[in-house]
């Protein structure tokens, strides 16, 4: 029989922990809603106790998601917990995700108990959290590493205090699939009330090995899947939704599991993941990289085409890559754009549509034909950013073989108009020079690269920088046809992004 597994997708906490890759709310705001569109079960909005701004985009998702459950992450501590609630409890299908570190290496260095103090402040955490909502789920952080008649034992008091999803996390990606199967079927046969809840995995991807452990682990009957977009997180990052997806409805034989997901829709949002947090996704990345369905080889190319399932085991389009490309040049109209963007996934008010229809209308002028990716940048750009603290209003930039590379840049700076010039030693470094004058900031550039967004000569540079200022780490991304210009966005997405880190510190959140 074919039974159902809950995905629960944590792009925007676990994967936001990934170094750079901070959102601000409108950003979380715009995935939380493309995600609900994908079919998840549950979004893990954030952790509402980390900063002001994670509390303030937990609850604007709360407020917003209508089919979806939305979790918020708690240690567990009372004020944890408080937090968590105080931001979901506006959700239609709120839930209380609270978790505490069970192995010794844990309970000795980090947190400094003892097993009963772990146990008891496991129970009181999902007992407190259960005076709130009776959907929540605990937490055995780094199971994978811990005693298994403890795991089981704490397993089973979370249970009888109301934990209704009991989660095993592989936290340091150390498991082996073998071994994470037994794990799994240890915990269902040594927990004795296991029966009230479901058993859920969350792997991470030190070795490579998360999505075969939580194949492993739902093989071994786990119905939770914790899982992120482009399997963006922590480190190595965490299980990739798109590859368990796939695997399960590619090997139905295997793995008779169903999950919610709208396949078509996964391409579209692995593409706003990358937009939004600018971590490109590495191009022979399984089911949405570059090359995922594209075949070099001749003797691959010739059997595709007398049958693509010779070398393809998907369908390019059941993930969402549409055959053919839908291009869009300058007599475009306004329809042709909506319906476009609409099936990319951005579903935008006239409003937005009226802003995107004229960034539309300039690129067009310059680029003959506007492709899928040159639409992302516009919505990116025009849409998601407009909470920015810097915007660049003009710039004009000198460079060739017999000038001294001059830069003069206008900013918005909150409203207020600045100008300033300076040099380098090229256009860019002297743009960069001049803006990092005009908002007083002193970051250092850790990464500068630059590609083609699509090919031809008219395409757009796709420029993302990494930089660092006072520990905090961003990443910036711009595009444009001018590679200058493409630059100095994404210089200033940079600088706005660490602004929102600024005004947002992280506190210290220890075991995460
Ligand atoms: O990796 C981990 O252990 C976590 C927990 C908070 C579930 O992210
Ligand atoms: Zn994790």
């Amino acid at each position: 029989m074919t039974e159902r597994v809950m995905i629960f997708d944590t792009t925007l906490r676990d994967g936001e922990q990934s170094p750079g890759a901070s959102m601000n709310t409108a950003e979380k705001l715009r995935l939380a809603v493309q995600l609900e569109k994908l079919g998840v079960d549950v979004i893990e909005a954030g952790f509402p106790a980390a900063s002001p701004g994670d509390f303030e985009a937990v609850s604007e998702i709360a407020g917003k998601m209508e089919r979806v459950e939305v979790a918020g992450l708690a240690r567990t501590s009372k004020q944890d917990i408080d937090r968590a609630w105080g931001a979901i409890q506006h959700a239609a299908k709120p839930r209380i995700h609270t978790f505490i570190a069970t192995s010794d290496l844990h309970m000795h260095y980090k947190l400094n108990m003892t097993k009963d103090e772990v146990l008891t402040t496991a129970v009181e955490a999902v007992k407190y959290a259960c005076s709130f909502t009776d959907n929540v789920e605990f937490s055995a952080e780094d199971a994978s590493r811990s005693d298994r008649d403890f795991l089981c034992k704490v397993f089973e008091a979370a249970i009888a205090a109301g934990a209704t999803t009991i989660n095993i996390p592989d936290t340091v990606g150390y498991a082996i699939p073998e071994e994470f199967s037994d794990l799994t079927k240890y915990v269902m046969t040594h927990t004795p009330n296991i029966g009230n809840a479901v058993v859920s995995v969350h792997c991470h991807n030190d070795l490579g090995l998360a999505t075969a452990n939580t194949i492993a682990a739902v093989s071994a009957g786990a119905r939770q899947v914790e899982v992120t977009i482009n399997g963006i997180g922590e480190r190595a990052g965490n299980t990739s939704l798109e590859e368990f997806v796939m695997a399960i409805h590619t090997r139905p034989n295997y793995l008779p599991l169903t999950s919610n997901i709208n396949t078509e829709l996964i391409y579209p949002t692995s593409r706003l993941v990358t937009m939004i947090t600018g971590i490109i996704v590495q191009p022979n990345k399984a089911i949405v990289g570059a090359n995922a369905f594209a075949h070099e080889a001749g003797i691959h190319q010739d059997g595709v085409l007398k049958n693509p399932m010779t070398y393809e085991i998907m369908k390019p389009e059941n993930v969402g890559l549409s055959a053919s490309k839908l291009v869009l040049g300058k007599h475009s109209g306004r329809h042709a754009l909506r319906s476009r963007l609409k099936e990319l996934g951005y579903d935008l008010s006239d409003e937005e549509l009226k802003l995107v229809f004229k960034k539309f209308k300039e690129l067009a002028d310059k680029k003959k034909h506007v492709v899928d990716e040159d639409l992302e940048v516009i919505v990116t750009e025009g849409i998601l950013r407009t909470t920015d603290t810097f915007r660049l209003e003009y710039l004009h930039a000198t460079c060739g073989t017999t000038v001294i590379p001059m830069a003069t840049v206008k900013l918005n700076i909150n409203g207020r108009l600045v100008q300033g010039a300076g040099y380098g030693n090229g256009p860019i470094d002297a743009a960069y020079d001049s803006i990092a004058k005009l908002t007083g900031t002193g970051s250092e550039l850790l990464r500068f690269s630059i590609s083609a967004l699509t090919s031809g000569t008219d395409a757009q540079g796709e420029v993302t920088v990494r930089l660092k200022e006072n520990g905090l780490i961003a990443l910036g991304r711009g595009a444009d046809p001018d590679i200058i210009t493409a630059s100095v966005k994404a210089y200033i997405n940079g600088l706005n992004r660490l602004e929102y880190l600024k005004a947002n510190p992280v506190e210290a959140m220890e075991g995460l």
